[in-house]
């Protein structure tokens, strides 16, 4: 695995679920990681739970549908690291309350998941940029989803986040290629993560849906999309951009005639 010895990490929504995986394999790698999350609570428990790795996770409240925040986000990165190589635009929200056909979705609902599951990325850009230029190069790793891909019935808000990510991941890698930067994103299957099993019903629900539905028979766990974003992130993916890569246990491989 590569090595992130001293490199600066920004990992949004990294307190909890694939986000705390990715901060906890950045920082065993040796990368100092600036988690930004709105659960403070979970921020303090990640920073606990680092202590003794190669590297450091430092929590930040922030809510990154604000500029302020992203802003904040990236001056703390400058103050305490002198830089920023590597944004990892984890946070994501799918409310339960938000599984209704668009014509009865509340617009703020929309708003809401759009701002946190999309704008987001445009943000911590729009600071971030400049610093990794300054550095002469660094990565961004976007974590969309199969849903940006194909859809189900319910979630319009949640499928034109991600597939306007994706979207904007191609953007992003085309505008700022000849600046070293290279922009990437992950497209997990079902993990097993507080989002997940509340969007499923429970954790046992969960894991019967994904055994059935995933060809590889189980759901996913989040250490396994952390590995994949090391990996984009990493010297390894070096000729790798504006390209996703799916870790679903073979779910985009299947046909719908299949069953
Ligand atoms: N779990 C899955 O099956 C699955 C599948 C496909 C895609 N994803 C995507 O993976 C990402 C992580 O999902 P997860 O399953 O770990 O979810 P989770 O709910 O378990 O964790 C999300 C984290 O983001 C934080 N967060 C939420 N809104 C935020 C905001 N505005 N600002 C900062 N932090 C915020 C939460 O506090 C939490 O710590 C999301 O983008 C999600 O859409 C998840």
């Amino acid at each position: 695995m590569a090595d992130f010895e001293g490199k600066v990490v920004i990992v949004t929504g990294g307190a909890k679920g694939i986000g705390r995986a990715i901060s906890l394999a950045f920082a065993r790698e040796g990368a100092n990681v600036l988690c930004a999350d709105m659960d403070a609570q979970a921020g303090q428990q990640i920073e606990r739970d680092s202590a003794g790795l190669a590297g450091t996770v430092a929590f930040q409240r922030a809510d990154v549908a604000r500029a302020n925040d992203c802003q904040a986000l990236v001056n703390t990165c400058v103050d305490r690291w002198s830089g920023l190589d590597v944004i990892v635009n984890n946070a994501g929200i799918q409310p339960a309350s938000s599984y209704l056909p668009a014509h009865e979705l509340p617009e703020e609902d929309w708003d809401r998941i759009l701002d946190v599951n999309l704008k987001s990325t445009f943000l911590t850009a729009k600071y971030g940029v400049p610093q990794m230029k300054q550095r002469g190069g660094g990565a961004i790793v976007n974590i969309a989803s199969v849903q940006g891909l194909q859809s189900a019935k319910a979630v319009s808000a949640y499928a034109a986040s991600k597939g306007g990510l994706l979207n904007l991941t191609r953007q992003l890698a085309l505008e700022y290629a000849a600046d070293g930067i290279r922009v990437n994103a992950v497209n997990p299957g079902t993990i097993e993560t507080e989002l997940a099993i509340a969007g499923s019903g429970g954790l046992e629900a969960l894991r019967e849906g994904a055994a059935r539905t995933h060809p590889l028979g189980r759901a996913g766990q989040p250490e396994e999309i952390a590995n994949a974003v090391l990996f984009l992130a990493s010297e390894k993916a070096s000729f790798i951009t504006g390209e996703y890569l799916c870790v679903d246990g073979g779910l985009m491989a299947k046909g719908a005639w299949q069953e």
